[in-house]
């Protein structure tokens, strides 16, 4: 194992906790933003530190496509390729290739989709998967999962939920890092709770650094989606970091650190902000509308971020959607919310005041209480 876990602080099932990888040392909960060709889109790596990012995803899909894993590990791995000191997670591929590309067919041997390069043919299985990822060099990889879509429903939802188990046994046996890189399983079931038992017993008993919770966040109820993190979150082990895939609202985030979730990924906050959309403490803000043109106030007025404290909301409705610059900066102040987000959420569990805490973040949310 290349990772320490350390629970600091619990509160009812939320915890507050130190994350120590081989590049740097995390507190949770913690969002990761996402980058897909080795960059967060519109920030630069020096940005990200100064946000106070400890740990960004990168995706192999799109790194082994282009420049491709030999060529990052002729070059000393991702670290060094994009001059990111801190940590990285590279997801496994497949979802990716799944949820883009429509042409992609699973079977047992791994994942088949065409070439968005030269239209061949290729095939990405488990071993494929984690020979890739062990040369991006990531602090944390994930094992190939089979994902189907939280809509879906009948024998195809445990077919997946078995063939992810059988992969994951695959990945083991690849892995040929497990001292510098840590692999995490991943849980699937779709929303059936015997599925999602089932895949969460299993999974835990290979003993892995840290487990993490797919196949959600597209398109079920929330109700649904809270229910089957809650229960995955309760069988799963104290000492080990749990990861929620592709969350990423700041209200689901909430949630689920309060079910005991510690780790969470999405684009949202980078593409929203390139639609013009800020995240602040009473929701969001439509740069684009016609009552920011004269509001000379900054964007959050509680954030103490660059963009905060250099421009205000006019300035960025004069640039979204026209200049690049526009949301690069909505984009700077929208991951350095989230990471304001998570500290705040780290903090109250560590001072026992979260559900303070989460009382006053749904009443600037929902002000009418609804
Ligand atoms: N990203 C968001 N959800 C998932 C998932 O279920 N599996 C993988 N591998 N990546 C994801
Ligand atoms: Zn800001």
């Amino acid at each position: 194992m290349a990772l320490q876990f350390e629970v600091l602080a619990r509160f009812n099932r939320a915890r507050a906790s130190r994350l120590t990888l081989p590049h740097s040392q995390c507190e949770t909960p913690l969002f990761m933003p996402v980058g897909t060709q080795g960059t967060i889109k519109g920030l630069t790596s020096t940005q990200l530190e100064d946000i106070g990012c400890q740990i960004i995803l990168g995706n192999t899909y799109h790194l082994a496509l282009r420049p491709g894993a030999d060529l990052i590990d002729e070059l000393g791995g991702l670290h060094s390729f994009m001059n990111w000191p801190r940590s990285l997670l590279t997801d496994s591929g497949g979802f990716q290739m799944v949820s883009l590309l429509h042409l992609a067919d699973i079977t047992e041997e791994g994942v088949t989709f065409q070439s968005p390069v030269d239209g061949k043919p290729m095939l990405l299985t488990p071993e494929e998967s984690i020979a890739i990822q062990n040369k991006i060099g990531a602090d944390i990889i994930m094992a190939l999962d089979d994902v189907v879509k939280t809509t879906t429903t009948g024998p195809r939802v445990e077919e997946a939920m078995h063939r992810t188990l059988r992969w994951i046994k695959r990945c083991i046996n690849a892995h040929k890092r497990p001292t510098e890189q840590n692999l995490f399983g991943i849980v699937q079931g779709g929303l059936d709770p015997q599925l999602r038992d089932t895949c969460v017993k299993g999974m835990v008993a290979l003993d892995l650094p840290g487990y993490a919770i797919g196949g959600l966040a597209g398109g079920e109820e929330k109700d649904s989606f809270w229910r089957v993190v809650a229960q995955c979150t309760a069988g799963l082990p104290e000492d080990k970091p749990r990861y929620v895939m592709g969350v990423g609202f700041p209200l689901d985030i909430v949630v689920c650190s309060a079910l005991g979730a510690d780790m969470y990924d999405c684009v949202y906050p980078t593409r929203t902000a390139r639609f013009g959309t800020a995240l602040v403490p009473e929701g969001v803000l439509k740069l684009k509308h016609a009552s920011m043109a004269a509001d000379f106030r900054p964007l959050d007025e509680t954030c103490s971020c660059m963009v905060c404290k250099r421009y205000t909301r006019s300035y960025l409705h004069s640039l979204v959607t026209k200049e690049a610059m526009g949301s690069q900066l909505v984009s700077y102040h929208n991951v350095a919310y989230m990471m304001k987000l998570s500290r705040d959420l780290h903090h109250s569990i560590l001072e026992g005041r979260f559900p303070e805490f989460v009382q006053g973040f749904l009443r600037k949310q929902f002000p009418q209480g609804d």
